[in-house]
């Protein structure tokens, strides 16, 4: 077993390769083995060399085949000036000698291409204050894996959390914000972390109004518990009251008890309505 503790997608660890991205000034900052899992040296890659640049669009193409169908893959500008440069990105690939035909054929990659091919991937950014960080994008080729039926012998099933924790631990992020869309599957996975502190609801200086921005402490025991480790229980509290996940007044009226100085949380995973919908808990701090 990679790492020292039980994980869920443990044989992804036995399939896939972690990379990094980063300039060698950010990299001298970063852990190159996070949880003791080690990023060879071939596979930390420097967005400033020209020999980076097939990878970088496979990057780029993994955005596109994940966040296009949400409505916001990132134009290759913003890639590097919001991602490659000022942060980092950690993911798990596989070598191209080894990748599935299916998949060179998603990517269209050459036969000569000879490096890595990224099915996911973790971008961070860090903010003024040491080790607070801000998380830009999640990528997880796992479910159009599934949607196309391109893999049948390996279950991707735990890729994008486990690579959200190895990416925190990579980076040493102490304290998380980041910014998902009430909808979004992703919050399954932010959850893991533990309770979700909210510092806005509902966001208009946000292209999707209908979007959240939230927080936690991350901690040895967060980044255990987002992988799988079932050793660990996180405190979360009790639900409040829930919204669920199209209510836009809801999002506005809990905006307003927000910016009025309430303090909430979102203390554990969404659950289906009867309906046919989702709805998000909430509990009320203090
Ligand atoms: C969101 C995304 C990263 C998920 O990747 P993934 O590899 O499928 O994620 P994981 O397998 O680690 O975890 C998914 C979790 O969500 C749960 N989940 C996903 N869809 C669900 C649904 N419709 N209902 C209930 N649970 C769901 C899974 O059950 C799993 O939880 P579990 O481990 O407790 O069973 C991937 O779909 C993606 O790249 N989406 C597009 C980009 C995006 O939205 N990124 C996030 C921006 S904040």
């Amino acid at each position: 077993m990679p790492l020292s503790f039980a994980i869920k997608g443990a044989q992804l660890l036995d399939e896939l390769v972690p990379y990094l991205v980063a300039t060698p000034a950010n990299l001298r900052h970063l852990n190159l083995a996070p949880f003791g899992l080690p990023v060879a040296a071939e596979h930390v890659i420097d967005p400033l060399r020209m020999q980076s640049a097939q990878f970088l669009d496979l990057l780029h193409k993994l955005d596109g085949l994940t966040f296009g169908p949400e409505g916001m893959p990132m134009p290759k500008w913003v890639f590097y000036d919001c991602s490659e440069l000022p942060g980092a990105i950690y993911g798990l690939a596989r070598p191209a000698a080894r990748v599935w035909p299916k998949v060179k054929q998603l990517f269209a990659i050459p036969d000569t291409y000879t490096g890595l091919v990224p099915v996911s991937m973790y971008v961070a950014i860090p903010m003024p204050q040491r080790g607070v960080w801000f998380g830009h994008n999640l990528s997880s080729l796992a479910p159009v894996f599934r949607r196309l039926q391109l893999l049948d012998d390996l279950d991707l099933a735990g890729l994008g959390a486990l690579t959200k924790g190895l990416a925190l631990k990579c980076f040493g992020v102490e304290q998380f914000w980041g910014a998902t869309q009430w909808q979004s599957k992703a919050l399954y996975i932010h959850v893991k972390f533990g309770p979700l502190l909210l510092e806005t609801a509902y966001t208009p200086a946000h292209s999707d109004h209908e979007t959240l921005t939230y927080g936690f402490a991350v901690t040895e025991e967060a980044l255990r518990a987002s992988m799988g480790d079932p050793t660990i229980v996180l405190p979360r509290p009790d639900a409040s009251f829930w919204v669920e996940s199209t209510d836009v007044a809801a999002m506005i009226a809990l905006q307003d008890r927000i910016e009025a100085g309430g303090r909430f949380c979102i203390p554990a995973a969404p659950r289906a309505t009867n309906a046919g919908g989702v709805e998000i808990p909430i509990a009320q701090l203090g």
